[in-house]
């Protein structure tokens, strides 16, 4: 199928808390930006009737961001629901009679990937496969074998340009509005290589913990949970070369460039760490060894990028949540009139707040006084609805637009980066909740210089800040 807008939206997982926290209030976002004017039919397996869904449907939206008096009458006439066991035939015979004539239905498996197989055979069988698209939630496996497993499943009865892999980080707008900023501003593109950049270093934090999700985490841990996947976009937006043309497919390639460029992780490059108290968690096993932190170097062997090393940290319960990159320049030489030669960067940051900032060197502000290093910072707070990501994913993929959606080759590309770490069962160090993660961080993932600390807040507007305000 090429590219015919999608005619019903199927969602698998439907009374599941992914449907609860994002699935609803984006399907609404959507009835009010005019993307979503066709049947909605979730599909579970609770013993429910249409009735208690539509009312799940409101309290979701209640709960998380509002009831839209315009939007919700429109999505509520839209909802149809299934009730039914994934394994047994008759689910997807009531599923391919609510189709009715849509032609050209997304199949949404908003549903643990061991599932896949059986409801794509259901599918097909159902005769729901055909004209049909799919879209599919990360984790995409949990190491390179099973995503080549999972692929061998989507292709068996849909082709890879009706294949929708999310990963929510590609539609936030500030994570793609990096590429465009990079390639629209000449002053930074003519600095953004080995030959400027000393290092580049991405924190993700998060100053919460599982949130009750300790069954998923256990089995999923930091690197594969936002590493192999949000991280990396990040990274290849970093990182990638502009694309030769603007379709999905070239920008896309861009990306995989990236990461073949990237040799695996080194064990001896990897710290991992567990926040205390995790294993009190619901869900988690006994003594598990699954890290709820990050901290890692690599390198991008690129004719761009050689020799420049990467840092990644991530984690739960550290002592901010923010998505900040930091690229420290190279220092001047030192002179008779600068012997201290300072060292300049650039700051992105992606969350909460949207911002750039620059270090400079600036003439003292009293005579005879020191040299001040000073940012200057603009920064925006996002607008009600700009970073609701999966309203974006979703009206992309019922348009047939791949631009945001992770291609199979990409997938395994990630996973081949981080397969050698996810075997090598290095040791995991605890760390309090609301640190920067366990002390032996040290050891081996410090960028030069150091981690840079994020700021708490960032006050919207354009000025000048001094470094140590
Ligand atoms: C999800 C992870 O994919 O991304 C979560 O499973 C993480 O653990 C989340 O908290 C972060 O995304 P966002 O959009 O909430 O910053």
């Amino acid at each position: 199928m090429t590219n015919p807008h999608s005619d019903a939206l199927v969602f698998f997982g439907a009374t599941g808390d992914l449907a609860y926290k994002k699935i609803f209030p984006a399907l609404q976002l959507m009835v009010q930006n005019g993307k979503l004017d066709f049947p909605v039919i979730g599909v579970a397996k609770a013993g429910w009737n249409l009735d208690q869904f539509k009312a799940r449907a409101k309290d979701s939206l209640e709960t998380h961001g509002g009831v839209d008096p315009g939007a919700w009458p429109k999505l509520n006439a839209l909802l149809r629901y299934v009730d039914g066991d994934y394994a047994d035939f008759s689910t997807f015979q009531a599923l391919r009679t609510a189709l009715g004539w849509a032609a050209h239905p997304a199949h949404y498996l908003a549903i643990p990937p061991f599932l896949f197989e059986l409801v794509i055979g259901q599918l097909v069988k159902s005769g729901s496969a055909k004209g049909a698209r799919i879209i599919v939630e990360k984790p995409f496996g949990h190491d390179l074998a099973s995503a080549q497993e999972l692929n061998r499943i989507l292709r068996s009865a849909f082709d890879e340009s009706d294949i929708f892999r999310i990963d929510h980080y590609l539609a936030k707008g500030p994570v793609t509005n990096m590429v465009s900023f990079r390639f629209a501003n000449s002053l930074m593109e003519k600095m953004w290589n080995r030959d400027h950049v000393e290092s580049v270093q991405i924190t993700m934090a998060e100053d919460f913990g599982v949130q009750g999700r300790g069954l998923f985490y256990d089995q999923t841990g930091a690197i594969r949970d936002v590493i192999q996947n949000h991280i990396f976009q990040v990274m290849c937006n970093l990182a990638m070369e502009p694309p030769a043309r603007d379709d999905s497919e070239s920008l896309r390639d861009e990306k995989v460039k990236v990461l073949k460029a990237i040799p695996p992780i080194e064990p001896k490059n990897l710290v991992r760490g567990q926040f205390k108290g995790y294993l009190q968690e619901k869900g988690v096993a006994p003594g598990s060894e699954v890290e709820t932190f990050a901290a890692l170097r690599m390198e991008v062997n690129s004719w761009r990028w050689d020799g420049v090393p990467f840092y990644i940290r991530a984690g739960k319960n550290l002592p901010i949540t923010c998505l900040e990159i930091v690229a420290r320049f190279r220092r001047p030489p030192a002179t008779l009139i600068n012997q201290n030669p300072p060292q300049n960067y650039l700051r992105f940051r992606l969350s909460p707040d949207i911002t750039v900032a620059i270090a400079l060197s600036v003439a003292p502000f009293e005579e005879g006084g020191e040299r001040p290093d000073v940012e200057l910072v603009a920064s925006r707070h996002p607008r009600p609805g700009e970073m609701e990501a999966y309203s974006r994913v979703l009206s992309d993929a019922v348009a047939g637009d791949a631009t945001l959606f992770a291609r199979q080759d990409y997938v395994e590309e990630a996973w081949r980066i981080v397969d050698p770490v996810l075997k090598a069962a290095t040791p995991v160090y605890l760390y309090e909740p609301h640190t920067w993660g366990p002390v032996e961080v040290s050891q081996c993932a410090v960028p030069p210089g150091g981690w840079e600390t994020p700021r708490v807040e960032v006050a919207e507007g354009f000025r000048v800040v001094q470094h140590d305000d």
